[in-house]
């Protein structure tokens, strides 16, 4: 059965059992602490902590995970993929023990052409909490299951939280023996003989902080008794295609087929070329997904971790002898397996193919550049006569230059050398350490929540600023350094809630606004608003005047001039953003965003940088639709209507049951998106594009200034202009022309001047060639000419010199220049000298020692140079001693 399949029956089977099919949450996690959603039941954890209501009784999804903890491991057991999905059937408060374990038993065992999966009852086991006779009950009654299938285990394997605080409570798994050939008979630690397959949590308690899987505290109950099930589909899969593990299915194997073709391998053969077949298949599927849920390579979180995925990738190739671009060839085969559950890849294929490809280019230029930084090193290493690579270059390598350790290892290993592997470990760790503090500093500058969510559970802060720019409210609460306070007195700054507020929080891109909040006596200036727990509003406030108590009566009023500003610039990140899919095509999406009165700017997945014409495009496009006055409104929808309706959605988010949806001209710009805005596009007044530029592999950033600000800028331009034009007495028109006719007569001028010194270094020529010296009977002209004449020049004065003195009697010419600081010379010999044994090579080795530096050629002519223009006088006379050692030695 294809994977595809085996997903739809699930989703099928709890549909009809009154399950609202939930789509998967994106795969970057909304909770600081993860890097990605591990579990199905990730984003209904507010609903079982009864922190909201949960708008359905029952949900059933297929959520995409990435773990990557054990990202090493992958390949080497059969047992780690990193990407995986998880079908998950859920109950809030609904049903609990006995339908989840009816449910689930149904699925697995109904007959396939029944809709079940079909497997056979006789091999399979129950699991369940030592402690939890009353799951024991029910697995006998409901599935018949005898005792000696039913096996009592304790907190580390039948006890499940998300490794974090939060939802917890014992479980009971399904296991199904795969026979004796995968191990002993009764073994259950092993894991691979009783292969677990479906984990269904029955969710009741609430963990606090602690390590592994034994050692936290259960701090105490849920609300209400909760069903989170969750049926490992790649365990499925590979269990229903009667492969032997994960990397062989359906989804998976044709990448390590592709990858075989290419690389003349064979999967199967070798175990060490296994390994990198299952890394490259499993690398290849999570860079997919994880691309295809706006994720790009980078070096932190989790754009670090698709690098590393896609890095390792690549790698493996090449261990497998295959050299050339490796994903352009087995992304798209990835491709054609995942669009059948996930259409939306197909789609999205442009822009996912371009993040890949422009980051395997990259590491391409990598491997070159620290190829050579590679090559200086072993060439080191070998001068001083050592054996092994040091860890310190092997970390820098790895550091600065994205080399993996087993790359230089290799690599080491060709030119006959090792690697300090545990000096590079222990720098490893080092810088682990450094990242760690580094995060625990950070963490402690955050308040602890605590106090926010004190005040959150007196309600939601009621956001009038939609509508209004000032309101009548009241102090909820405030403060100080995160803990609830009683009061707070002029001149302190402290955090305050209000009941209800127009201040717009901080989010979307779009910055909090500004203003004050007035009350008898009292005036408080607005500096941040933030939203940190969902639902809550908090002005961190300046106390201009008076005492700010709970209970207060306050108007709160935002700067209108301010919130116009943003509104205009948060307006034109749209309008910008549509104008740029306008030109560029649906490629070009938005991955970040950030504006502020009269200032927007907005990431995008793109590869190559915008040329003028395609910018001045975009402006053109964007003021175009400004000068339209195309309506601009804002309406609330389920996601899937927003969806159906072609709204873009950030990646990365997790978005409400209801939605809101801003519009600018109907479908020309339809945006997920909770800020503030114009209601006609003409309010975004002028809209300049001031830059474009790269901020990370496919990704470009273009900024501009809007409404007022962008006048300012195109004033500061015309100053400019104008300032120019005054300065070279021409009209603003002409100003290219000018500039290019300037530019070309500076650059004759220069190559005029460069011929002339030439000439005037060579018309010293005669004079020399008529004074040389008598070194026992050689003829020796030593010169040091003036500063600044280049080699070339130098030469040429050489060989003049020389031919003016003929070859009757031996001739070498030693002439010297300092140009830019650093002195050069060239030694030049007649036939004659060459006679007498004198050789220019061996001159020039002997005056640019005293240079500080090296130099060769030939018998005849040779040149060098050197870092020192003090030894210039030396250098000569070295040389006229030189020739006298030779001649009379
Ligand atoms: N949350 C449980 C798991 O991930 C069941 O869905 O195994």
């Amino acid at each position: 059965m294809e994977t595809s399949e085996i997903r739809r029956r699930f989703l099928q089977y709890f549909e009809d059992r009154g399950h609202t099919v939930v789509p998967s949450a994106p795969l970057p996690s909304p909770d600081p602490n993860l890097l990605f959603n591990v579990a199905g039941m990730a984003q209904f954890v507010p609903y079982f902590v009864g922190q909201q209501t949960p708008p359905y009784p029952r949900a059933t999804s297929v959520q995409k995970c990435v773990r990557t903890l054990d990202i090493d491991e992958v390949g080497k057991t059969t047992r780690h993929g990193t990407f995986f999905q998880m079908n998950g059937n859920f109950s809030f408060g609904d049903y609990f023990k006995e339908k989840a374990i009816e449910y689930a038993w149904e699925l697995v065992t109904k007959p396939q052409h029944e809709g079940g999966y079909g497997f056979d009852e006789s091999v399979l086991y129950a699991s369940v909490y030592y402690e939890d006779d009353e799951a024991i009950d029910i697995w006998k009654r409901v599935a018949g299951l005898p005792d000696d299938r039913i096996v009592r285990l304790g907190m580390k394997d039948n006890f499940w939280s998300m490794g974090i605080p939060g939802p917890c409570g014992p479980c009971s798994e399904i296991l199904i023996d795969r026979g004796p050939e995968f191990g002993a008979d009764r073994d259950w630690e092993a894991g691979d003989r009783y292969l677990e397959f479906w984990n269904l949590v029955f969710m009741q308690n609430i963990r606090g902080e602690g390590g592994g899987k034994e050692g936290y505290p259960i701090l105490g109950e849920l609300p209400k008794k909760n069903i989170d099930t969750g049926l490992g589909l790649e365990r499925v899969a590979y269990l229903l295609q009667g492969v032997d593990n994960m990397y062989e299915i359906d989804e998976i194997y044709p990448v390590i087929e592709r990858a075989s073709e290419l690389t003349g391998r064979k999967y199967g053969s070798e175990h060490e070329d296994d390994i990198r077949f299952r890394v490259v298949a499993d690398h290849v599927r999570s860079a997919l997904m994880l691309i295809g849920d706006g994720v790009t390579p980078g070096n932190e979180q989790g754009g670090y971790v698709l690098r590393r995925l896609l890095r390792r990738a690549i790698r493996s190739m090449r261990l497998l002898g295959y050299e050339d671009p490796s994903l352009v060839e087995l992304l798209p085969v990835s491709l054609e397996q995942m669009k059948k559950s996930y259409p939306e890849l197909e789609t999205d294929f442009g822009r996912i193919s371009q993040v890949a490809y422009a980051e395997e280019e990259a590491f391409r230029r990598t491997l070159t550049a620290g190829t050579t930084i590679f090559d200086v090193a072993v060439r080191e290493t070998k001068a001083s006569g050592a054996h092994q690579l040091e860890g310190a270059k092997a970390f820098q390598l790895h550091d600065t230059y994205g080399f993996p350790i087993d790359l230089t290892v290799e690599m080491a290993a060709e030119q006959g050398l090792n690697v300090d592997t545990e000096g590079f470990k222990s720098l490893m760790k080092e810088q682990r350490e450094r990242a760690k503090a580094d995060a625990r500093a950070k963490k402690a500058g955050h308040a602890d929540t605590s106090g926010y969510r004190e005040l959150r559970d007196k309600g939601v802060t009621e956001f009038t600023g939609y509508q209004e720019l000032s309101t009548d409210s009241q102090v909820r609460g405030l403060l100080r350094e995160g803990a609830v306070a009683e009061f707070a007195e002029q001149g302190e700054t402290v955090e305050v809630v209000l009941e209800k507020t127009p201040f717009y929080a901080e989010s979307g891109g779009q910055i909090a606004d500004e203003g004050l909040i007035v009350g008898d006596g009292l005036r408080l200036k607005v500096l941040d608003v933030q939203r940190p727990v969902k639902g809550l509003i908090v002005h961190r406030v300046e106390i201009l005047e008076g005492v700010l108590r709970p209970g207060t009566d306050v108007h709160a009023q935002v700067d209108h001039e301010w919130r116009v500003s943003a509104c205009q610039a948060h307006s034109g990140t749209h309008v910008v953003h549509a104008a740029l899919r306008q030109v560029l095509g649906p490629n070009a999406l938005q991955s970040g965003s950030y504006n502020k009165p009269g200032y927007l700017r907005l990431d995008f997945a793109w590869t190559s940088a915008l040329d003028p014409a395609t910018r001045s495009e975009i402006e053109e496009v964007a003021n175009l639709a400004v000068r339209q006055d195309l309506p601009v409104s804002a309406q609330y929808m389920t996601l899937p209507e927003a969806r159906e309706w072609g709204a873009l959605a950030l990646f990365g988010e997790t978005y409400d049951e209801q939605v809101r949806v801003v519009e600018i001209g109907g479908p020309w710009s339809r945006e997920l998106c909770g800020g503030t805005h114009v209601k006609h596009s003409s309010q975004v007044g002028a809209l300049a594009v001031t830059g474009e530029s790269s901020v990370g592999a496919g990704v470009r950033r273009i900024e501009a200034f809007v409404g007022m600000e962008a006048l300012h800028y195109l004033g500061r331009e015309r100053a400019l202009v104008r300032l120019l034009s005054e300065n070279l007495k021409t009209r603003p028109e002409e100003l290219p022309a000018k500039v290019a006719d300037l530019a070309e007569r500076l650059r004759t001028a220069e190559k005029e001047l460069e011929r002339m010194r030439a000439a005037q270094v060579l018309q010293a020529g005669a004079e020399l060639a008529s004074n040389p010296r008598d070194v026992f009977g050689v003829q020796f002209v030593g010169h040091r000419a003036p500063d600044g004449v280049n080699g070339g020049d130098l030469r040429k004065l050489a060989l003049d010199v020389r031919g003016r003195m003929g070859n009757e009697k031996p001739v070498v010419v030693a002439v010297l220049s300092v140009n830019d600081g650093k002195p050069g010379v060239v030694i030049a010999l007649n036939d004659t000298a060459r006679e007498w044994r004198l050789k220019a090579g061996d001159l020039v080795r002997i005056a640019a020692e005293k240079l500080g530096g090296r130099g060769g050629g030939k018998d005849d002519v040779a040149q060098g140079g050197g870092t020192d223009p003090a030894g210039a006088d030396d250098a000569l006379s070295a040389v006229e001693h030189a020739i006298g050692h030779q001649v009379t030695g």
